[in-house]
């Protein structure tokens, strides 16, 4: 896997990774948590229905700044990661369809869309129509709908949803761990939009290791990140791609 030996940093190799430890939630997160708070949630259910308004370069739903294109090159980044082991990938989240696209770019036997909202899914129906490879769209929160995916059945999992309350504002990825740990095969291979800078927040370490992963397959790759400068949701200048082994 030539994306181990660009730009690859193993955080977990050393104690010393943890010492000093990275920030606490807070610093630049205090204010894309703030962002959100402001615009406010609506219930969940609420999300499926509602009105999926694209422009060339981003996507909102009820006035949340859902996906963004200058995301990309992480994008990019994740569906390399996703897509590494080649064979059945499930992709949670399609929003615009950037990391759809790079999945489909790899070898890969066949690709599971979950997704939320409708008006997102018809584009993810869309897009399926002419994609290389077969590609399934599960419709609804994958909460409700992550079932239909058998146990150990995937070989890579690219994890992009959006929090869809206050409480999962840079965490929601966290509930989705232990189904992820279920979903896979052994040997695949697990990522997700991190909301971390550079390294595992020890709180996020030990939510995955409770998922059944060992933390010596826990990995990561810290990519660019370049969002513009009112970006409501992220700020720093790299974010975290998980590598993250079952
Ligand atoms: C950040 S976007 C995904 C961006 C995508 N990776 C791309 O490259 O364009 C998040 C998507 O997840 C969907 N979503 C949010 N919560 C979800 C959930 N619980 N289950 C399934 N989809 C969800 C949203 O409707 C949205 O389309």
């Amino acid at each position: 896997m030539d994306f181990i030996k660009t730009n690859t940093k193993n955080h977990l190799s050393k104690d010393e990774d943890f010492d000093p430890p990275p920030p606490p939630w807070g610093d630049i997160r205090d204010v894309t948590h703030k962002t959100r708070v402001d615009i406010g949630f609506k219930d969940e259910q609420a999300w499926k229905q509602a009105p999926a308004i694209f422009d060339e370069h981003t996507l909102k739903i009820f006035g949340h700044p859902v996906m963004e294109d200058w995301e990309t090159p992480y994008m990019k980044e994740l569906a390399k990661i996703a897509t590494s082991k080649g064979g059945i990938i499930l992709e949670l989240g399609y929003g615009m369809g950037i990391s759809a696209s790079f999945i489909q770019n790899a070898d890969i036997q066949k690709h599971i869309i979950v997704e939320a909202n409708h008006e997102v899914a018809e584009k993810a129906r869309e897009f399926a129509k002419s994609a290389k490879y077969p590609v399934e769209v599960l419709e609804g929160l994958w909460e409700e709908v992550i079932d239909q995916v058998p146990d150990e059945s995937v070989d890579g999992i690219l994890f992009d949803t959006y929090p869809l309350s206050e409480l999962e504002i840079h965490k929601n990825h966290f509930g989705f761990f232990r189904t992820a740990f279920k979903k896979l095969k052994s040997g695949g291979i697990f990522t997700y939009y991190s909301d971390e800078i550079n390294t595992y927040h020890p709180v996020h370490l030990q939510k995955l290791i409770d998922a059944g992963f060992k933390k010596e397959n826990i990995n990561g790759e810290v990519i660019p990140m370049n969002p513009p400068p009112d970006c409501q949701y992220w700020k720093a200048d790299t974010m975290l791609a998980p590598i993250v082994i079952k």
